[in-house]
């Protein structure tokens, strides 16, 4: 049962008019992109002959040299982010979000399968809405045997991620997209296979990123069974051992909902859209977009924060102060390393994210009281005027990695290597949905024009 709270609070919530059109009506998730591609497929027609030839911005030397930052190169409908005010899921901000998106039963926080619904539809999905999809995902979340055996075969010293990559690629096994491909499905059918690959890949990562957390690091231990009552993310917890810890799990949720999606130029997101656009099926895809993530620059990140903040924890001993964090900020950066936690391809204000996070802290004793969040925080009032005074990065601000990882230490999951693949388990509710997006309106396959040095001299020379 639904906590009445909850009820209560979206029943109020459609009467606001702000939101009230987006909230879906007693359909399927499946009925209701039906009901949606339609008139996404209409605006893009459109847009293509109205506007096909409209100047979005120009192309700089600089935008070719450096990562092509700031081009405004792709169409990814899910989120969109600013600069400033950060993330927006379909025209949603954080805080809106999570007024709107249902909790879990008896939770309080985003439950992730509320922001799929939320990321796929454009629309807020009903309690019973997210709560049948809950279902729907348990009762695919099953590991099929031969991914079992391959997954138990990994040497225990293969990093997670690596494993979480490999095992979602040979998830491609009983790929329906795939195998509609090889029997000659038409165009007009593709989403709808991407889609039913889409959704059990996202069923069985939590099976597969529990099992691996279970042969690293807890070998010989039983997995408990999927429970077909309970949501994405009661059950990975449960599957990970922490299904008594309510305020993980409830953490995990919001964690999870959070991390699904950051517009479509991230490194793992872009991965997967560009692998998607040669139609490879989303296991591949999804894959292929892991080892972005597995990166130190981007999903690693966060269990670099927090050996960082560990490392900085056991220098300064019991003298915690600003000036001693300042100290310690400044011997990183002049031994040429970074602030793990600090920065943003895009982002030029605390990320959204990290408030968001912080504010669950803020909301539980515990957290209050630790000493890991504590020096989060003060590393937080310290290190965005290091960062100017250093000069160099253009973001000086925490990003959501900042404390995620900390959070995770404080309640008890200390095996930092395994972090980004929680990281893998929730970023595929965006990049999966994008796949969705892209077969629906028949995206083509990405290739951007690349010069050399030489080739770029002499276009300039020749202007
Ligand atoms: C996120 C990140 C990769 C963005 O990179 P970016 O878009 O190139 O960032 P900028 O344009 O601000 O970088 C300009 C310079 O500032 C430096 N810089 C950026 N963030 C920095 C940080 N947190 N600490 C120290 N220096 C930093 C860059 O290394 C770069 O130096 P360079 O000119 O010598 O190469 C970068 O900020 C970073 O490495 N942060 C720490 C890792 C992290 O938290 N990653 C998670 C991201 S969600």
């Amino acid at each position: 049962m639904l906590s009445r709270s909850i009820l209560s609070r979206q029943a109020c919530l459609r009467k606001s008019s702000h939101f009230s059109q987006r909230f879906a009506s007693t359909k399927s998730l499946r009925e209701t992109l039906q009901e949606v591609i339609p008139a996404k497929q209409e605006q893009l027609k459109k847009l293509k002959t109205e506007h096909g030839q409209a100047v979005l911005g120009d192309v700089k030397v600089d935008n070719v040299i450096g990562g092509m930052r700031g081009l405004k190169a792709m169409l990814w409908e899910a989120s969109v982010l600013d600069p400033i005010e950060g993330i927006r899921f379909h025209g949603l901000s954080i805080p809106d979000c999570q007024k709107v998106l249902p909790a879990a039963p008896g939770g309080k926080e985003i439950i992730p399968e509320s922001m799929l619904w939320l990321l796929l539809t454009g629309q807020v999905p009903t309690p019973e809405q997210t709560l049948a999809l809950s279902r729907e995902l348990a009762e695919k979340g099953e590991l099929p045997k031969f991914l079992e055996e391959l997954v138990d075969s990994f040497p225990r010293t293969l990093h997670p991620m690596t494993q979480l990559g490999m095992g979602v690629a040979a998830l491609n096994h009983d790929s329906s997209f795939q195998a509609a491909y090889e029997r000659g499905m038409k165009k007009p059918e593709y989403w709808s296979h991407t889609l039913e690959d889409c959704i059990n890949l996202i069923a069985r990562l939590p099976a597969l990123a529990a099992r691996i957390y279970r042969n690293v690091y807890k070998p010989g231990t039983d997995l408990a069974p999927i429970d077909k009552n309970l949501d994405l993310v009661g059950n990975y917890s449960n599957l990970l051992g922490y299904g008594d810890n309510h305020s993980l799990t409830e953490y995990l949720r919001l964690y999870i909902a959070l991390h699904g999606d950051h517009e479509g130029g991230n490194a793992s997101a872009h991965t997967a859209h560009l692998v998607g656009s040669t139609l490879s099926d989303p296991y591949l895809s999804y894959s292929a977009a892991l080892f972005a993530l597995a990166g130190p620059l981007h999903g690693l990140a966060n269990q670099e924060v927090l050996r960082w903040q560990m490392a900085m924890q056991k220098e300064l001993g019991n003298d915690i102060t600003h000036e001693k964090i300042k100290e310690y900020l400044w011997k990183t950066l002049k031994s040429g390393q970074v602030v793990p936690g600090y920065g943003h391809g895009v982002l030029r204000n605390p990320d959204p994210r990290f408030i968001a996070l912080q504010e669950f802290c803020e909301s539980r004793p515990e957290l209050k009281s630790s000493p890991i969040i504590d020096l989060v925080n003060k590393t937080f009032q310290v290190a965005p005027d290091v960062l100017k005074e250093h000069g160099k990065t253009k973001n000086p601000y925490p990003n959501v990695d900042a404390t995620s990882g900390c959070v995770l230490y404080h309640y008890g999951l200390t095996e930092f290597k395994y972090y980004t693949v929680i990281f893998g388990v929730s970023r595929a509710l965006g990049a999966l949905t994008q796949l969705v997006w892209a077969r629906a309106l028949g995206l083509p396959l990405e290739r951007p024009k690349s010069l050399s040095m030489d080739a770029i001299e002499k276009l300039i020379k020749n202007a």
